[in-house]
């Protein structure tokens, strides 16, 4: 039987919905940031606090998350969530940021990473020394050299263009790959972080010594561990993909909500195991000083063979990691396509697969252009302030919604309402400005390709008003 489609599949089971959550999540970040982050902290037990904290944080991030996924279950989640509470016009703001730089950038980041491991076992062909150095100037971004790193480049898009076909051809297939390939991730990480624990020739001395600050960093605690919370935030942000997809989820009020409380758990768990496994087998001091933080552990217990290991791991992680956002973050332009504020061809259903494909590849386009930019450290910087800005906004929305749609009904409220939010806008804020004033150029960034999306809104205001 052959049916035309108009509308998305609603196709995701509550595992594929805590699976997008939790593997969408676990990508680069849990391998790379805790050496910097120790380097910044200098002591064990502050390290383990941070990723407490700000796994914390992120839960009442999903607190708020899922009152209003539990209000409205329309695909683009946030996006709808934006538009109840503040209109067109921040809403639009909040959509072009995802397509623009949050979402599409965090892609290029995680797929860069993707290709590097897979650079451990393969040797890429590299163009001759001359072409590398051919660039671009962008104004504020600086130099932008395309053909720089192309082997690895190459293979980073070529991992964009394969899951962005593999969404293309249905949703479920997207959300199958996804489950499946999170539980290996986590299955494997929590092996490997025990292996550390119970075979490593370690010491609970490295992980818990009573609390001694080196001098260094209680001179600069409050800067200091505000820098330090970039490195976890970025390695648990990507919790909220899962609302853009909420059109897909059965029993979306639901599920949906229920997957964001399951997903962050698992991920807060993970996350503060594996960094009490890595402090077991070294000491703050030696993991400050390992930027393959992982490898580093893994080559202590494992020797040479822990190299391959860890790299093995990395691969299926950012993979995930990349099909949880790929499979995301095109509902988000094609939901703004259907609110007529952007391209009529963005909201198009696929008519056998049922996929936003045009956005699909829309998105995919745009990601892999920006793994040519090549600016990743850049690019996580001003990812991760755009993001912020749009959580304080998210979460001031409770308050507005509660007196918006005082009867809505709200299958789950926030927790511990009001004081939950409150810590969050305090700590947003904080993050917000220690950004600002430390990373002034990445923050302005940031801000200017927010607004970069304005010309768009007002011609879209202006074609609709003409219809
Ligand atoms: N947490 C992911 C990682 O550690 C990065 C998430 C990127 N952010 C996003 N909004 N997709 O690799």
């Amino acid at each position: 039987m052959k049916q035309t489609r108009t509308e998305l599949i609603r196709g995701l089971s509550l595992t594929a919905a805590v699976m997008i959550v939790a593997g969408s999540m676990i990508g680069s970040g849990i391998f790379r940031k805790p050496s910097t982050m120790a380097q910044q902290l200098g002591s064990p037990e502050l390290l383990i606090l941070v990723w407490i904290a700000a796994g914390l944080i992120t839960l009442i991030g999903a607190f708020i998350n899922a009152e209003m996924a539990g209000m409205f279950d329309d695909t683009g989640g946030q996006y709808i969530y934006f538009k109840k509470m503040y209109g067109d016009f921040t809403s639009y703001l909040y959509g072009w940021s995802i397509l623009s730089v949050i979402q599409t950038g965090s892609q290029a980041a995680i797929a860069y990473v993707f290709a590097e491991y897979v650079g451990y076992f393969v040797n890429y062909f590299e163009l001759p020394a001359a072409w590398q150095q051919f660039y671009f100037t962008i104004p504020l971004a600086g130099k932008i050299y395309p053909f720089f790193d192309f082997g690895t480049k190459s293979v980073a898009i070529a991992a964009i263009i394969f899951l962005t076909g593999i969404n293309y051809i249905g949703v479920i297939t997207g959300g199958s790959l996804q489950t499946v390939v999170t539980y290996i991730k986590i299955g494997i990480i929590v092996i490997f972080s025990l292996l550390l624990i119970l075979l490593g020739n370690g010491s609970i001395s490295n992980v818990y010594s009573g609390f001694q600050l080196p001098e260094s960093t209680s001179r600069n605690l409050f800067s200091l561990i505000g820098l330090s919370f970039a490195g976890a935030f970025w390695a648990y942000d990507a919790w909220n993909n899962i609302t853009f997809v909420s059109g897909e989820v059965k029993n979306a009020n639901r599920n949906v909500p229920l997957g964001l409380l399951f997903g962050v758990l698992i991920v807060i768990g993970v996350y503060v195991l594996i960094n009490i496994a890595y402090l077991y087998v070294m000491p703050i001091s030696e993991m400050a000083n390992s930027p393959l933080v992982a490898a580093s552990a893994a080559e202590k217990v494992f020797g040479n063979f822990g190299g391959n290991l860890i790299s093995l791991i990395v691969i299926i992680s950012t993979f995930g990691a990349l099909n949880g956002s790929i499979l995301a973050t095109a509902r988000v332009p094609f939901a703004m396509s259907k609110s007529k504020l952007f391209f009529d061809s963005l909201g198009k259903v696929h008519p056998r697969f049922g996929t936003p494909h045009v956005s699909l590849i829309v998105q995919g386009i745009w990601s892999c252009v920006l793994v040519l930019s090549g600016t990743f450290d850049t690019i996580t910087d001003y990812v991760m302030f755009a993001s912020w800005l749009f959580y304080l906004l998210g979460a001031y929305g409770v308050f507005v919604m509660r007196k918006k749609f005082p009867d809505v009904k709200r299958p789950y409220k926030v927790w511990g309402y009001p004081y939950t939010p409150i810590i969050f806008l305090l700590f947003a804020s904080y993050y917000l400005i220690a950004t600002l004033t430390s990373d002034t150029e990445n923050a302005m960034l940031g801000l200017i390709l927010v607004f970069s999306g304005l010309p768009f809104y007002f011609y879209s205001k202006y074609r609709s008003k003409k219809l």
